[in-house]
Formats: structure tokens, sequence, C-alpha cells
């Protein structure tokens, strides 16, 4: 069972390195920050050549050696250490939104890029609260079931669901313009897994 849900992880984790792959030059020093289960970290490692750095609130590692646990709005990272700075469907856990990307922004001397689920309506936001408890609870007591990450109270409980008009207002409020934006929708559901390339507004 361990192994197929690792066949699995490492599968979406391609996936997203190559949606990612045109923004993450190779010799990059990247800060993954809600890395998870570490299995994005590796196949970057592997197959676009970059350094990266985890960080999480909590411990979810079961690939690589794990990330370097924070609060959640303050790293202990100095300022634009990083070429590039990512965050992969983590916004709606976070309780403290603004602090989070503001604190990407500092770390990074480059871009931060996100990827994040959106939705339209009721029925958008409806079939994305599926979808996040089955990414979210359910996939961590089955982890947690097949011993690939310890027991801990669960991180993974979404707070909110984000409409498309929201993170784009959120991001202006963070001192982020969108240079690039593909959406990727779920046909149907009114739902879509967007990739964000933000770059710091100057002024
Ligand atoms: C759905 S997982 C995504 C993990 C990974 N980015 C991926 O796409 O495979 C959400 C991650 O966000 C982390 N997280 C939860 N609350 C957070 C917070 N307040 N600040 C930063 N990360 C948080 C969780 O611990 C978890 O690793």
């Amino acid at each position: 069972m361990r192994r197929w849900l690792d066949d699995i992880m490492n599968r979406r984790a391609r996936g997203l390195a190559g949606r990612l792959q045109p923004w993450l030059p190779e010799g990059s020093r990247v800060a993954d920050i809600g890395s998870g289960t570490g299995h994005n970290a590796a196949n970057w490692r592997e197959l676009l050549h970059v350094s990266v750095d985890e960080f999480d609130v909590a411990d979810l590692h079961w690939v690589g050696d794990g990330p370097t646990l924070f609060d959640g709005r303050n790293l202990s990272v100095a300022n634009a250490t990083y070429d590039v700075v990512t965050l992969l469907f983590v916004l709606q856990y976070s309780p403290h939104v603004r602090e989070l990307l503001a604190e990407a922004h500092r770390i990074s001397r480059g871009r931060v890029l996100l990827i994040q689920s959106t939705c339209q309506g009721r029925w958008g936001r409806m079939w994305l609260r599926l979808r996040e408890f089955c990414w979210g609870p359910l996939a961590f007591h089955v982890a947690g079931f097949v011993g690939a990450i310890r027991g801990q109270p669960c991180p993974l409980n979404a707070r909110r669901q984000f409409s498309l008009d929201e993170l784009r207002t959120l991001f202006q409020q963070s001192g982020f313009r969108i240079c690039h934006w593909q959406p990727r929708p779920w046909p149907g559901l009114r739902v879509s897994r967007d990739l964000f390339v933000l770059e710091p507004i100057r002024h």
C-alpha cells in the first residue's frame, strides 16, 4: 500500500515539476514552503537539478530529510536568500495568509511560484471542499495508517476556498503582480488548479 501511495505521489510530483519547469531554471536555489511529504522537492532535485530547502508547520515528510519547521509566519532566513520560492496548495490552510505571502516576498530575490485551487460559485466551492477533504484529512489519516508519517495532529484543515478574484486581490495587497497565470480547470466542476507566477511590485 505504501509503495502504491508513493507511486501516486511521485506521479503527481512529476506532473507539477513539468508545470513549474519553465520557472525553475537549473541551478536555482529554491525554498518550498508547505513542503508536505517531500515528493515535490525530491523530484525537482532529481529532474530539474535545483537545490531545494523545505519549510513547513508540521513534519509530514516521507521522502528526504524533512522540513525546517516554522510558525507559519516567520522564517529564520535572511532577506533575498532564494532565487525562487514555491507555495503549492498551501494558502487555504494558513490563518495568516498575508504574513505568509509577505515572508515569501522577503526571502525571495526573484519570483514566487504558487499553485492554488480556485473555485467559482457555490457548486465549485462544494467540489473544492470535497477535494480538499480527500487530499487533506483523508490522505493524512491514510498516510498515518500505512506508517508513512508519524502520529501528530492533522495540519490539513482547509480554512477557506479561494476564487480567482480573491487571490488576485490578495496578491496585489501582498505586494505582488501576476506575471503569468496558467489555469488548469477540472472539466465541469468549476474548480481549477491555477499556477501563478508572482513578481514583487517595484515602486
Ligand atoms: C495539501 S499539503 C501540500 C503539500 C505540498 N506543497 C504539495 O503540493 O504536495 C499542504 C501543506 O501546507 C502545510 N501547511 C498547513 N498550514 C500551514 C501554514 N499555516 N503555513 C504554511 N504551511 C502550512 C501543511 O503542513 C502541508 O504540508
